[in-house]
């Protein structure tokens, strides 16, 4: 599934319909699993996606010492994390997947110590690591950095207050799973409001932590002064819907649904997202875990700006930019997150794209332009989706390397898309045939 010589080839199309169904979130099996490090007893997951980074993730727990199994068929994975003895994560493995960076504050609160590499993850932008460091230190930590690993020492957690400078989602993760088994009360300030944050404290609290505030921008965990939790969940307990798969579908059926109708979703959680989609003119029909997409006759340019949560999802901007090529007039793309979220521009122009990019946070985009089908290298999992629906708008075939990148997120997701009518091969370079 992650070989480097694997292509999607598409055939541009005019519409597609039918109905998808939104896999389990990345951003939420990813801390849920860190997350099991805090418990007494093995904790089990349901709705979990088949996705590379689920896998990385389970083979950088099994390097800790963890029990993790996955099972595809039943979209479950059971970790037992009583047998945690190791405190290095795999650098080779670790600097694949920003999302190691979680594992700090279960594992610091566990052992005491940590060693990884500069964590690694898309190519959006520097992606520093000094809230983490800071954070920890504001808590007593000691931090070395020799030859690209990081130890973070911190025999015990006696609370404190961390004014994060931005509200980062993994800095807020990897902290408030750290204050869990505290000794003390911290307050996290500025902390992130996505729901995948929520979500974690929701199961955190099933288990026993004394967490106030998830959601909101202050955060208050009373720590068990060093109690693992054991308070058992009855079944497994579910993975959120992913709202970026969520987006990036309803994004797809407005540039070419007919209608399409994405099912097993939570809506409010891409009220931005909806919000201006309707103000390009595409139709939006809503229930309690759908939403209905038909497109238009024609779009209207929009702006958009993205931010955390509730703002437009900077995951959903490159996927956006798709859409508005086909906008009828100027729109303004400003990307106020990531410094580096606008590779993809140039690619988006070799296939016939008008975007002018002014500075590393804004790109104009000037439409409606035709698509013409081009070989194209995805540089991250969300421009690498953005290519397949720019693939499925435009004339003739398009080729889409380093489909990796696109696996890490997304579930087969060839297969989905060609049940909505998409022509979309996974193609091997070396053997023709994936
Ligand atoms: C999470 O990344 C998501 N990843 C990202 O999704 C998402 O784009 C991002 O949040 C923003 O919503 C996971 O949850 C695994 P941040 P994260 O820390 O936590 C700066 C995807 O495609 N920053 O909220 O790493 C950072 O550079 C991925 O699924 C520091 O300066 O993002 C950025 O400008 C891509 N120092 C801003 O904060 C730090 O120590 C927000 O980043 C940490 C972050």
């Amino acid at each position: 599934m992650n070989d480097e010589k694997e292509t999607f080839v598409i055939q541009g199309t005019k519409a597609l319909s039918g109905s998808i169904a939104v896999r389990g979130a990345k951003n939420d099996v990813l801390s849920l699993m860190a997350s099991s490090l805090l418990f007494s007893h093995p904790v089990t997951f349901s709705n979990v996606p088949a996705i590379s980074d689920v896998e990385k993730m389970k083979i950088l727990l099994q390097g800790l010492g963890v029990r993790a199994d996955v099972s595809q068929k039943k979209r479950t994975i059971a970790v037992d994390a009583s047998s945690l003895t190791h405190s290095l994560l795999d650098p080779a493995l670790a600097e694949k997947i920003r999302a190691s960076v979680m594992l700090i504050g279960p594992v610091l609160a566990r052992l005491g110590e940590i060693t990884l590499p500069y964590p690694g993850g898309c190519v959006i932008g520097k992606r520093p690591v000094d809230f983490f460091i800071e954070g920890f230190k504001k808590l007593g930590a000691t931090v070395n950095e020799k030859n690209g690993l990081f130890s973070f020492r911190l025999k015990k957690n006696d609370g404190g207050t961390i004014f994060l400078p931005y509200p980062s989602v993994t800095a807020t993760e990897t902290l408030l799973m750290n204050a869990v088994l505290g000794h003390g009360i911290t307050s996290i300030q500025n902390a992130a409001c996505e729901p995948e944050v929520e979500h974690l404290a929701q199961f955190l609290i099933s288990g026993g932590a004394n967490i106030k505030g998830a959601g909101t921008h202050t955060i208050i965990v009373k720590g068990t002064r060093g109690e693992l939790l054991s308070q058992k969940t009855k079944e497994a307990f579910p993975v959120l819907p992913d709202r970026i798969e969520t987006g990036s579908f309803a994004v797809l059926a407005g540039v070419l649904g007919d209608p399409i109708r994405i099912t097993g979703c939570l809506p409010h959680h891409v009220a931005a997202l909806l919000e201006r989609l309707r103000a390009t003119g595409v139709s939006i029909r809503i229930g309690d875990d759908w939403i209905e997409i038909q497109k238009p006759k024609t779009l209207s340019s929009v702006d958009i700006k993205t931010g955390p949560y509730p703002a437009f999802a900077t995951d959903m901007q490159a996927l956006f930019a798709v859409l508005l090529t086909q906008a009828i007039g100027q729109s303004v793309v400003f990307e106020t997150v990531f410094e580096e979220r606008l590779r993809y521009v140039e690619e988006l122009r070799h296939m016939g794209a008008n975007i002018t990019v002014c500075d590393p946070h804004r790109a104009i985009v000037v439409g409606p332009t035709p698509l013409e089908g081009k070989n194209v290298k995805s540089p991250d999992l969300r421009a690498g989706l953005a290519f397949i629906i720019a693939g499925l708008i435009a004339k003739g075939e398009s080729v889409i390397h380093n489909v990796y990148h696109i696996d890490r997120g997304y579930e087969r997701i060839e297969e989905r898309l060609q049940a909505l009518g998409a022509h979309i091969e996974r193609v091997n370079t070396e053997n023709n045939k994936a």
